[in-house]
């Protein structure tokens, strides 16, 4: 496995493997890296003949400080899984390679950011938008391989790539869970073991409101208090908004007549997580 930290190095190793046949799966993310990163890894394994997985906390997507240091940052522990799990190479750059003095171009996303986490975090997307360009301009892959339950990011860089003409397939990959239903993300780890547990609200409040919606609910605001009230159950738990909206468009729904999905943000202590369900 080879390991660059400078884009011009890392798009000669993908132009060199491209040229001698290979396609090519880049797999980003931004470390600390867990099993739902390596469902991921094994979806580019599949679609591709080479896999990269990109490292890098990027700060320009950070709305506070705090939780960007706060990160977890596990560079020795995540190269050894990227070795055992495959991967042909991994993007780690620094922060000063990525943003040198005098950068200052930014890629500004449309009215799918306006809402839901762009809302709450305001500039969250932009930076978004603007590594992974920087990404996929690193590592010219003919996929890129992202995870549901960061739906929002998911329809923002599928409609980018659209929009710029980026010439990469977007693949999705279902959330992965633990086995109580608690989505897997790297700010897990920084729960106590209570707020662990108070956790589990948020896959129990999603799935009471599929269940509803199951049973025949179509009113949007009937199975997001489903979801709200069990969030609100949990003293731990605090929910900053369960919204049920059009699964393309993310525009809120009064009623459930197309594809909808549930997403929910929930501060669990000082730990803010965020998970969603499709509904149909
Ligand atoms: O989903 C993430 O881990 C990040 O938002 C991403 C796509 C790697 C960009 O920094």
């Amino acid at each position: 496995m080879e390991v660059f930290d400078d884009p011009d190095a890392m798009r000669g190793w993908s132009r060199a493997r491209l040229g001698s046949g290979a396609t090519i799966a880049l797999v980003p993310t931004m470390g600390a890296l867990h099993a739902g990163h390596l469902t991921l890894v094994e979806e580019a394994r599949r679609r591709a003949t080479a896999v990269i997985v990109s490292i890098f906390v990027n700060p320009i997507q950070f709305d506070r400080a705090s939780d960007f240091d706060r990160y977890p940052r596990a560079t020795d522990d995540d190269l050894a899984a990227c070795r055992a799990a495959g991967v042909d190479a991994v993007y780690a750059p620094a922060v000063a390679t990525m943003y040198p003095p005098g950068f200052q171009t930014r890629v500004v996303p449309g009215a799918l950011a306006d809402s839901l986490e762009g809302g709450m975090r305001p500039g969250h997307f932009e930076g978004v938008t603007t590594v992974v360009t920087k990404l996929l301009a690193a590592t010219v892959p003919d996929v890129a391989v992202f995870g549901q339950k960061d739906y929002q990011q998911l329809a923002i860089v599928r409609r980018m790539v659209a929009d710029l003409d980026l010439g990469v397939a977007i693949i999705v990959v279902p959330t992965s869970r633990e086995p109580d239903g608690l989505a897997r993300s790297s700010r897990n780890v920084r729960l106590s073991p209570d707020e662990r547990a108070a956790a589990v609200a948020i896959p129990d409040a999603l799935q009471a409101a599929a269940g509803a919606y199951a049973d025949g609910e179509r009113e949007a605001a009937r199975l997001r208090a489903i979801a709200a009230d069990r969030i609100d159950r949990e003293p731990r738990a605090k929910a900053e908004y369960v919204a049920v909206v059009d699964a393309s468009t993310l525009e809120p729904l009064t009623t459930i007549d197309r594809p909808a999905v549930i997403l929910t943000a929930v501060w669990v202590g000082d730990v803010r997580l965020i998970d969603n369900q499709l509904l149909g």
